[in-house]
């Protein structure tokens, strides 16, 4: 990949401080990943206690990935929690990951807009909402890129790069050269609603959900697909990404939930996956309980 990103005229460029807004599933394990692969990083939400949790399974990566406790200890100090958005004036990058809402998102990045130092990375980590419709709240649309990341994060490498027609190979090679800095693999998409791999796996998840609303085996279903050769079956996958973003994704891509299906009825019990403790399935200590 980065021969082939080199091919195109992208070169290396330097980065040392991320700022991430949003710290839930994925802006917390974004912001974990930076700080493991050297970053300086600052992670923002709405307060201290929605940043906890996000700290707490950073140390469990960094327990897992390094033999030694001072490493652990050195990785902990670049990760700081930051409820205030102090380090938006002095990162290289920004990604925003919080709720999948356009105008949430839009309002965000117009009262970043104008902190950033010049040349820094403007990103967001939507996984449906096309680019352009969040670029337009902005003074300058062409900063804005999309560096999509796939949950979960530490196990996955691929980012897709999105790029809107604002973007110029500037902004792209930078978001390119981002991915590659912190060991992921980029892969340069233009934008449409789901991108390139949620477009594709969508329709696969929710044909399983409506499977399992006919009264299909959520685990026969999910074993089934994974002897297929998918590494997690595709219910499994809707509670680990969260029913809730499963459901934006779904909508933004023009497919609706019906209000009476067991989907919508999970949603409004809050048990949104693995992420609350409940969804399809009942989990504990990361794991889903499957019937024998
Ligand atoms: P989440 O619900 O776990 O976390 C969202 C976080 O944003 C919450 O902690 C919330 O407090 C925070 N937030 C809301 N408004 C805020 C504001 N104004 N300022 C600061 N923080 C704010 O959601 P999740 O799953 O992490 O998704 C975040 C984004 O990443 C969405 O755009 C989603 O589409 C995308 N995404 C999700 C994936 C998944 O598997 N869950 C995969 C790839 C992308």
């Amino acid at each position: 990949l980065s021969e082939g990103l080199k091919k195109q005229g992208i070169k290396g460029a330097k980065f040392s401080r991320v700022h991430v807004i949003g710290a839930g599933v994925m802006g917390g394990d974004i912001a974990a990943w930076c700080a493991y692969r050297g970053m300086s990083v600052t992670l923002q939400d709405l307060d201290m206690e929605r940043i906890k949790p996000a700290l707490d399974r950073a140390k469990t990566l960094f327990q897992k990935r390094y033999k030694k406790k001072r490493e652990v200890e050195a990785a902990m100090s670049r990760l700081v929690a930051d409820p205030q958005g102090t380090g938006v004036s002095r990162a290289d990058v920004i990604i925003e990951a919080v709720v999948e809402k356009l105008e949430v998102k839009q309002a965000i990045f117009s009262g970043i807009e104008g902190k950033m130092k010049p040349g820094a990375i403007m990103a967001t980590n939507t996984s449906s909402i096309e680019l352009e419709r969040i670029a337009e709240a902005l003074k300058d649309p062409a900063r804005l890129i999309g560096l999509h990341f796939f949950n979960p994060v530490a196990q996955l490498p691929l980012v897709e790069v999105i790029r809107s027609r604002f973007n110029t190979d500037e902004e792209i090679g930078k978001g390119a050269s981002f991915a590659l800095a912190i060991g992921k693999s980029p892969v340069v998409v233009k934008s449409a609603p789901g991108f390139l791999v949620n477009r594709v796996l969508m329709p696969y998840m929710l044909g399983a959900v409506e499977r399992v609303e006919k009264g299909e085996s959520k685990e026969l279903l999910d074993a089934a697909a994974v002897a297929f050769g998918m590494p997690m079956g595709p219910i499994e996958l809707m509670d680990t990404v969260g029913l809730d973003v499963g459901k934006s994704v779904a909508t933004e891509l023009g497919h609706s939930v019906p209000g009476e299906s067991r989907f919508a009825r999970l949603i409004s019990e809050g048990k949104l996956g693995r992420k609350t403790g409940e969804g399809f399935y009942k989990w504990e200590k990361g794991k889903a309980i499957k019937a024998e």
